[in-house]
């Protein structure tokens, strides 16, 4: 089963218990949470206390990306507001391995994410110890960006990474994914893949969700 994660970034916040009961009546499995600090990235969204008042209305996976500089010292706080999959990137964090036991040790998803620029090959030494790899298809910091086509070919080196390392490891692609584009990103092993604008943005929820579930899984 091939999964998509609507990402809350483009959500109407004054709405969203309604928008997750509608996600939630159609079956959604994750839910992306997208954490910014205005510097590692240049915006800035929630943080833990937010997701802790979503985590009382929703029984979905948590999903949670730190774009965020200094992680390791926001680990416990995310895992006590109720995160279920913590992502952490590679740019941000010198200690790596330390971090992703940090976050294992609490019996979550740990999970490591590459910037567009960044090499897959950069993970190399650390694959057979994360859960899940998190491949950004646009730079992260904004919703609603253009899919950047040559990360298709990071897309295949990930997934080739995966395949030869001894771990069942979710491949997870965030940024750009939509209507137009997802068909074309089926022939890659995805399992789960982000989607922001093109569930919250255009038209009805339920319809535009159901549509890139049934395209990942057709
Ligand atoms: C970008 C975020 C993404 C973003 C995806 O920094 O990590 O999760 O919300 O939104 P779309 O699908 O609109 O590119
Ligand atoms: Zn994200």
């Amino acid at each position: 089963m091939k999964y998509i994660a609507p990402s809350i970034l483009s959500s109407d916040l004054s709405n969203i218990h309604n928008q997750l009961k509608e996600l939630e009546e159609s079956g959604c499995k994750y839910l992306h949470i997208d954490v910014m600090d205005g510097h590692f990235v240049p915006n800035i969204t929630i943080g833990p206390p937010y997701i802790k008042s979503l985590k009382k209305h929703s029984n979905m996976i948590f999903d949670v990306h730190l774009m965020i500089e200094n992680p390791e010292a926001y680990i416990d706080d995310f895992v006590d507001a109720g995160a279920d999959i913590i992502t952490i990137h590679q740019e941000s964090s010198p200690h790596l391995h330390r971090l992703i036991q940090q976050i294992k040790d609490k019996n979550k998803i740990a999970g490591v994410s590459i910037n567009p620029s960044t090499p897959v090959d950069t993970l190399k030494n650390i694959i057979d110890d994360i859960d899940l790899f998190l491949i950004m298809s646009v730079n992260p910091g904004f919703g609603g960006q253009k899919f950047i086509k040559s990360i298709e070919n990071k897309i295949i080196e990930a997934s080739n990474m995966i395949d030869k390392s001894s771990k069942d490891i979710i491949l997870e692609v965030d940024g750009g994914i939509n209507k137009d584009n997802i068909n074309n990103l089926k022939k890659y092993d995805i399992d789960i893949y982000v989607s922001g604008s093109a569930v919250f943005k255009n038209g009805d929820i339920k319809e535009n969700y159901k549509y890139l579930m049934e395209v990942a899984n057709g």
